[in-house]
């Protein structure tokens, strides 16, 4: 039976599987027959949710891997576990993503929205991309949002240090993710290996609890009801992790399954290649 489902025989590693968009787009791929490993920053809570994953999908193949992924040693630590356990890897799906309403410091002394948000997915891609070009096709998937579109990168005060603002510091963000993609994708050209970035929509999930803005939580308690469900939330990634429509298309941003123009940012070479630079520089040792 799993020989016949279209993702049998493929691996494919979300972070931030515990939960959100991550957790459903890990059900979406389990149920189609891939072997899915989820990160999440605690081992417990990480095996939880990967028990639900193999309950929801019928699939048994769901690991779980533990990285508070803030740190670029936690990040560098999960690349390792991950090329240990597997020696096929097909699809990367870069999820983890939050919103933080006043600036935190993380251990490398980096504002945490750009380390979580754009360094950690830029580091552990650039981990892990031998293995995905040894493993072609393969495919990354960047989880970004509708906010790239507001996006500014501040290369004069990317870590927010003197005037913080949690929705700037999304929107740089974000914005930092399609320009990531746009720019890997270029370096993929004849690899074999895809790079895409997506908009999920907005979806009911503990996005930004840890530290909400005032405005989050009254207008929150208002929409909640009439947001995607992270079900609904998860199909854009699936369908870019996934469908055979996506075999060789690379450097795109998507919006509910379809391609749609994003920041002009994203497109400008000069800038997509300051910030890997910038971002190389950031996480120092990477040969990226
Ligand atoms: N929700 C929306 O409306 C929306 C809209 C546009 C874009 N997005 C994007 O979608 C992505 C997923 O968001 P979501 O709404 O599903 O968020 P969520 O419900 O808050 O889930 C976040 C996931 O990331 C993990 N995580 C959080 N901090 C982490 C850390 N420091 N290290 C490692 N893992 C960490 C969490 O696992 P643990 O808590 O178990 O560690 C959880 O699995 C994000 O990139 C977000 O920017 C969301």
């Amino acid at each position: 039976m799993a020989g016949t489902l279209p993702m049998a025989g493929k691996v494919v590693l979300i972070t931030g599987g515990t939960g959100g968009i991550g957790k459903a787009t890990a059900i979406g791929l389990a149920s189609i027959g891939a072997r899915v490993g989820i990160t999440g920053r605690d081992l417990a809570r990480a095996e939880l949710a990967a028990a639900d994953i193999r309950a929801a999908s019928g699939n048994p193949a769901v690991d779980a891997f533990a990285a508070d992924m803030t740190s670029q040693a936690e990040v560098r630590r999960l690349a390792v576990a991950i090329l240990d356990a597997y020696p096929r890897l097909h699809v990367l799906v870069n999820n983890v993503g939050g919103f933080w309403a006043h600036r935190h410091p993380t251990t490398d002394g980096l504002e945490r929205t750009f380390a979580l948000n754009h360094l950690a997915p830029f580091l552990l891609t650039n981990l892990l991309l031998d293995r995905l070009k040894a493993s072609a096709p393969a495919r990354v998937v960047t989880v970004s949002s509708g906010a790239q579109s507001m996006g500014r990168i501040a290369f004069d005060d990317l870590q927010g240090a003197g005037n913080y603002s949690g929705q700037r510091a999304y929107n740089q963000s974000k914005l930092a993710n399609v320009m990531f993609t746009n720019e890997l994708a270029r370096r993929l050209e004849g690899t074999g290996v895809t790079a895409t970035s997506v908009h999920p929509g907005v979806v009911r999930t503990n996005f930004g609890a840890e530290d909400q803005a005032w405005f989050f939580t009254v207008i929150s308690r208002v929409v909640r009801p009439l947001l995607k469900t992270p079900a609904q939330g998860a199909q854009t990634p699936i369908y870019l992790a996934s469908s055979p429509d996506m075999d060789g298309i690379s450097g795109q941003f998507f919006v509910n399954r379809k391609p749609k123009a994003a920041n002009k940012v994203a497109y400008d070479t000069d800038m997509t290649a300051r910030l890997w630079r910038v971002s190389a520089d950031l996480v120092k040792g990477t040969s990226a």
